[in-house]
């Protein structure tokens, strides 16, 4: 490990097929108003709501109800539900749904007692807060985003065509999240692929960085080897209780701070993703889908090394008397036929995205400095043009 970091979680998890009883022992800690935030009613046909109801009512909470959390969160939405918070002066705001809903609840939490706008604010001006912050707990029905163990807060601005993501100090982190894995078992099939791909590509964002010997790379290769393990079974067969509960547990872990520790990590995958979200409204893991593969295959020349590293610890290719580029390439088809197999989008055309859109789209892209190849605008567009 090279290179100094501090490390903090504050979250509480709760995880199983049992774990929403412990929500009886979080809501004492809080005052009499809840915001329960949730999205476009998949927690009214699967039962989560009735459940999270009587427990609420059990514990004398007053609620507020805070529904209609779209994928990909608007600014206006988060405009609403501030107010909504600060109307009713609420104690604790309670996310049930996935990243979105866990996302915006830590949007609302830290703009509530906060004079400026939330998006000039933390969006454009990427400043901390500075004012009190309203505690957030989710109970989490999509794995995915690892929203539910960390400080993230992605905001999308479509008159502005920018989608971005805040990343706020621990603070900001939810005080406690409840998985329970059947909860996921309702998910669309294509959903749950998306949200597998997110969870491998939030491990690759961190792996694909850096030359040092690093445990945290040792972390990432056994999420991954997991992930594909469970991911195969789940695909085949999505009311596996365990391949679900695995899934599950891999997406907090890969996302929650544990292994970024000593790595610069490279997140341009996300940038693009975000970009495409930002113009097109896609589903958030099908945009990293589709652009991984070309950008893996355009930046390999640059981390040749943990390419071929990769490829035989992850994907087990045989060197057989192969160069390095031919190891590396054979991890990049393997990977390729897995995200076949789950089921994921490999093209932008498949989100509607059109050769028009792609100044739009390299516009909206953030340019980070992490990975292995510092991107310019121009390496944006071949990305994207080989992404169609
Ligand atoms: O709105 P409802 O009706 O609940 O339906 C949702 C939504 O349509 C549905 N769904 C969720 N759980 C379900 C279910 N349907 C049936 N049964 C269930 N159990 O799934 C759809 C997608 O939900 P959403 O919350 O949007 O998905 P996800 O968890 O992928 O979150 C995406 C958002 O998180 C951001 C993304 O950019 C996007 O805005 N991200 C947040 C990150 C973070 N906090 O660190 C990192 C990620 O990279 C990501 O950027
Ligand atoms: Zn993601």
């Amino acid at each position: 490990m090279l290179g100094t970091f501090s490390y903090q979680n504050a979250t509480k998890l709760y995880f199983g097929d049992d774990s929403l009883q412990y929500l009886n022992d979080e809501l004492p800690k809080y005052g009499k108003t809840v915001q329960l935030i949730y999205g476009g009613g998949s927690i009214k046909r699967n039962g989560v709501y009735d459940a999270v109801m009587e427990i609420l009512t059990a514990n004398g909470k007053t609620v507020v109800e805070d529904a209609g959390v779209m994928p990909n969160p608007t600014v206006d939405k988060l405009r609403e539900g501030v107010q909504l918070a600060r109307d009713n002066k609420v104690d604790l705001l309670l996310a049930v749904g996935g990243g979105s809903c866990c996302d915006y609840a830590k949007a609302v939490s830290v703009s509530v007692h906060c004079d400026d706008d939330p998006w000039e604010k933390y969006y454009i001006r990427f400043e901390e807060p500075d004012c009190a912050i309203v505690p957030v707990g989710c109970i989490l029905t999509m794995a995915g985003t690892g929203s539910e163990m960390n400080a993230g807060a992605v905001i999308t601005n479509h008159a502005q065509k920018l989608k971005i993501g805040h990343v706020f100090d621990e603070a900001v982190m939810p005080k406690f999240s409840i998985l329970n894995p059947v909860f996921t078992f309702s998910l669309p099939k294509r959903q749950m692929a998306a949200g597998i791909y997110d969870i491998f590509n939030h491990i690759c964002e961190q792996y694909f960085s850096g030359e040092d010997d690093n445990t945290s790379d040792y972390l990432a290769e056994a999420l991954m080897k997991s992930l594909i393990h469970s991911s195969l079974i789940a695909v085949e067969n999505p009311e596996d209780y365990e391949a679900r509960s695995n899934i599950m547990w891999t997406a907090t872990w890969a996302l929650n701070t544990l292994i970024s520790r000593g790595k610069t990590t490279d997140w341009m995958v996300h940038m693009l993703g975000q970009a495409v979200g930002a113009v097109t409204d896609a589903t958030h893991g099908m945009t990293l889908a589709a652009v991984s593969l070309p950008y893996y295959r355009y930046i390999l020349p640059y981390g040749l090394p943990k390419f071929v590293r990769f490829a035989k610890e992850v994907w087990n290719v045989a060197p057989d008397g192969k160069t390095d580029a031919e190891i590396a390439a054979a991890g990049l088809a393997a990977m390729e036929n897995w995200m076949r197999t789950i089921g994921v989008t490999l093209r932008l055309s498949e989100l509607g995205v059109t050769e028009d859109m792609l100044d739009a789209i390299t516009d909206a892209t953030i340019l980070l400095d992490g990975g292995y190849k510092v991107f310019t605008r121009d390496d944006v567009v071949k990305v994207l043009k080989e992404s169609l």
